[in-house]
C-alpha cells in the first residue's frame, strides 16, 4: 500500500482511519453501559452516599480477584461518555444537583401553597425525607409557622445548613431512621429507588407516622404516576424519558398507579389518595 503524497493527505488518512474505528467500536459505549448496570455500579456509588475510589468500588463488586484488573478501564470509558464523574468534580456536581432540587421545589411550593393550603395545614409535625437542602420544607415552614419541620438527608447534602425556630436539619439515613412526625413527606424520592428498596423506605416511614395512626397522620408522596394525566404527548414523552434515565443510572422506576397501590400494599399502608396533579408528576396522600 502507499501513502499519498504530501503531509495533509496523510493526516486525512488517519483521520479517516481513527473516524472509522471510532464507528466500528461504538457499541462499546452502549455495552459498558450495559455492564455497569449488571455490576450495580450507580446504585453501589449512589448508596455509599459520596465519591468512592476505584479500590472501595472495586472491593463492592461481586466480581472475582482477577477481574478486578479490569475496573478501571471499564470506569475510564464511562467517565469518558459521562456518566460518572471523576472525583474534584464531584463536589461541584453535587452542588450543582441540590441547586436544580433546590430550584424545582421552588417551582412545585408555589403550585402547591397556592391551591392546595390544606394539604400542608393541621399538622404538628412534618419531617421532609430526602428533602435536600431543604427549599420545600422552608416554603412549607414559613407558610404555616406553627409545626416543626425537619429535613432529612445525607450528611454531604445538610452538613452545615442553617435551619430557623421551626424548621432544623438532620443528618440521616432514610434505611435506617426516620425521626416520629404527623407528615412525612417524599418529594422524587421513591422513583430513585427499585420496588424493594422503595418498600422499605415507606416500612420506615410508616413507623414514623405510627403516633398519628388514628389522628390524621399520612405520607405525601410527590412522584410521577405513568398515564395518570390528562396532559398531551410531551407530558407522556417526559415520563417516558424518565422512566429509561431512572432505570439506567439509578435503579430506579416511573410507575402506574398498579404499581404505586401495590409499594403500598406491601408496606402496610390501609390507602391513598391521588390528591392533586402536578404537570408530569402527581401529589399522593398515604395513609395508614
Ligand atoms: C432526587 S433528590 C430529591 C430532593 C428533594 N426531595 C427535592 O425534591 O428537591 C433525592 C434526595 O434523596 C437523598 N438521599 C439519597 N439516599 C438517602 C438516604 N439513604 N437517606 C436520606 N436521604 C437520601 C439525596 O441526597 C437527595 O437529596
Amino acid at each position: 500500500m502507499e501513502l499519498p503524497k504530501g503531509k495533509e493527505s496523510t493526516q486525512e488518512l488517519l483521520d479517516a482511519q481513527t473516524h472509522i474505528w471510532n464507528h466500528i467500536f461504538k457499541f462499546i459505549n452502549t455495552m459498558s453501559l450495559k455492564c455497569a448496570i449488571q455490576l450495580d455500579i450507580p446504585n453501589i456509588i449512589h448508596k455509599h452516599g459520596k465519591p468512592m475510589t476505584l479500590t472501595e468500588l472495586t472491593d463492592a463488586l461481586l466480581i472475582g480477584k482477577t477481574k478486578s484488573q479490569y475496573v478501571s478501564c471499564l470506569m475510564r470509558l464511562l467517565v469518558h461518555s459521562n456518566f460518572f464523574i471523576k472525583a474534584n468534580r464531584v463536589p461541584r456536581l453535587n452542588h450543582l444537583f441540590n441547586e436544580a432540587m433546590a430550584s424545582d421545589s421552588g417551582l412545585v411550593h408555589l403550585v402547591l401553597l397556592k391551591n392546595s393550603k390544606q394539604l400542608f395545614g393541621g399538622f404538628e409535625s412534618l419531617v421532609d425525607v430526602g428533602g435536600g437542602t431543604g427549599a420545600m420544607t422552608r416554603a412549607i415552614s414559613e407558610a404555616f409557622p406553627e409545626p416543626k419541620c425537619t429535613v432529612l438527608d445525607l450528611p454531604h447534602v445538610v452538613a452545615g445548613l442553617k435551619g430557623t425556630e421551626n424548621l432544623s436539619f438532620l443528618e440521616g439515613d432514610m434505611f435506617e431512621a426516620i425521626p416520629h412526625a404527623d407528615v412525612v413527606l417524599l418529594k422524587w424520592i421513591l422513583h430513585d429507588w427499585n420496588d424493594e428498596d422503595s418498600v422499605r423506605i415507606l416500612k420506615k416511614c410508616k413507623d414514623a407516622i405510627s403516633n398519628k395512626k388514628d389522628k390524621g397522620g399520612k405520607v405525601i408522596i410527590i412522584d410521577m404516576i405513568l398515564n395518570n394525566h390528562g396532559g398531551g404527548d410531551k407530558v407522556i414523552e417526559d415520563q417516558l424519558f424518565y422512566g429509561m434515565a431512572m432505570m439506567a443510572y439509578v435503579d430506579g422506576k416511573e410507575r402506574t398507579e398498579e404499581e404505586w397501590a401495590k409499594l403500598f400494599f406491601y408496606a402496610g399502608f390501609s390507602s391513598y389518595k391521588i390528591a392533586l396533579e402536578l404537570g408530569v408528576r402527581s401529589l399522593i396522600e398515604v395513609y395508614p
